[in-house]
């Protein structure tokens, strides 16, 4: 309907707002099912899941219990996961030596997964912290994490990881020369189409909280300022970002995602390669947390979150809400 009585204005940016049909049509930036990242917890045993009590909603799954989930996730459209194990402290020792055992828990559920779903898009973390007895990402000696000595040890767990069919592997450690260390040795075992999305720009995060629970990997002292980033920092992250280019990296990855959405957009301004944003265990238990206080409405929250992470210039998100996306994409 015309609106004579109004002024003339040529520029009316609210034209476009009018309808949904409209908003859609001029959209710039929308998440797709595709984009997304569904980060796993496995641990041993059989028929048993256990929620992580600072996840709400969130569980550890023996692995016949997630080769269901992951059936499930592919279902609705999600085409890549991200694994992680809860390993029992029996097993874990300052060097980490259970992480590059064939026979261990990931090497197993890469293999189960791959032969259930051979086309999901698997992506297996590779870290000593799970299997560390000191709850650190790297081999401890008189309270200093040691650097050369860990990226030997992550190239043996990423040779391991390669072989059991991983499609990429993510160090998430943040010791110096990882992922080069991890592209020669991929390279000189033949796994060249073996991926790495690196953990590049990777924060000392207190927003890590729940995952570590999940894991039980909370580091049995001090905190992991020396080996992760600075959040006072960003152009640190630019220079994380070209070494791990530099040394090969496929895939980069930002972490957190929410309180380093300018991080990710500098980067993307830098580089043309492919960048993930970790939206952490953090901040899945701050939003789940206010909406069950029924303080937030959560579905908008979420969605409202991971697109300013595409905004800010994502093209992949890990996320613990990746299911609950998936089904809200599918039934909008
Ligand atoms: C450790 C690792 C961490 C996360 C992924 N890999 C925690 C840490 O650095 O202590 C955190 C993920 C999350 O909080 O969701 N290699």
């Amino acid at each position: 309907m015309s609106q004579t009585h109004q002024k003339p204005l040529s520029i009316r940016p609210r034209r476009l707002r009018r309808t949904e049909t409209m908003r859609r049509l001029v959209r710039e930036y929308t998440l797709r099912v595709e984009d997304l990242i569904y980060p796993l917890f496995v641990m041993e045993g059989e028929g048993q899941t256990q929620e992580v009590p600072s996840m709400p909603g969130y569980y550890r799954y023996t692995l016949d219990l997630l080769l269901d989930e992951i059936k499930e996730a592919y279902g609705l459209g999600i085409g890549a996961i991200a694994l992680f194990p809860l390993i029992y402290s029996e097993m874990k020792d300052n060097t980490g030596n259970e992480s590059y055992n064939p026979e261990g828990l990931i090497p197993r559920a890469i293999r189960a997964i791959k032969t259930v779903i051979p086309e999901i898009i698997l992506i297996s973390d590779v870290a000593l912290d799970p299997y560390s007895s000191e709850g650190h990402d790297g081999i401890v000696r008189d309270g200093i994490i040691l650097n050369d000595e860990t990226v030997a040890v992550l190239t043996k767990q990423a040779l391991v990881q390669a072989a059991a069919g991983a499609d990429l592997v993510a160090p998430s450690d943040m010791m110096d020369g990882r992922v080069g260390a991890i592209r020669q040795a991929l390279d000189a075992e033949g796994w060249i189409n073996v991926g790495i999305i690196a953990y590049s720009a990777k924060y000392a995060s207190a927003y890590y909280g729940p995952f570590r629970d999940a894991l039980d990997s909370a580091p049995k002292f001090g905190d992991k300022k020396t080996y992760q980033m600075d959040a006072g920092n960003s152009r640190e992250a630019i220079k994380e970002v070209d070494l791990d280019i530099a040394e090969g990296a496929d895939i980069i990855m930002i972490k957190p995602a929410l309180a380093y959405l300018d991080i990710i957009y500098q980067i993307r301004q830098h580089t043309n390669l492919t960048i993930a944003a970790y939206n952490v265990s953090g901040e899945y238990a701050a939003i789940k947390a206010a909406a069950r206080q029924g303080w937030i409405d959560e579905k908008r929250v979420i969605l409202e979150s991971l697109t300013s992470m595409k905004r800010a210039g994502a093209d992949l998100i890990l996320t613990y809400f990746a299911k609950e996306v998936a089904l809200m994409l599918s039934n909008p």
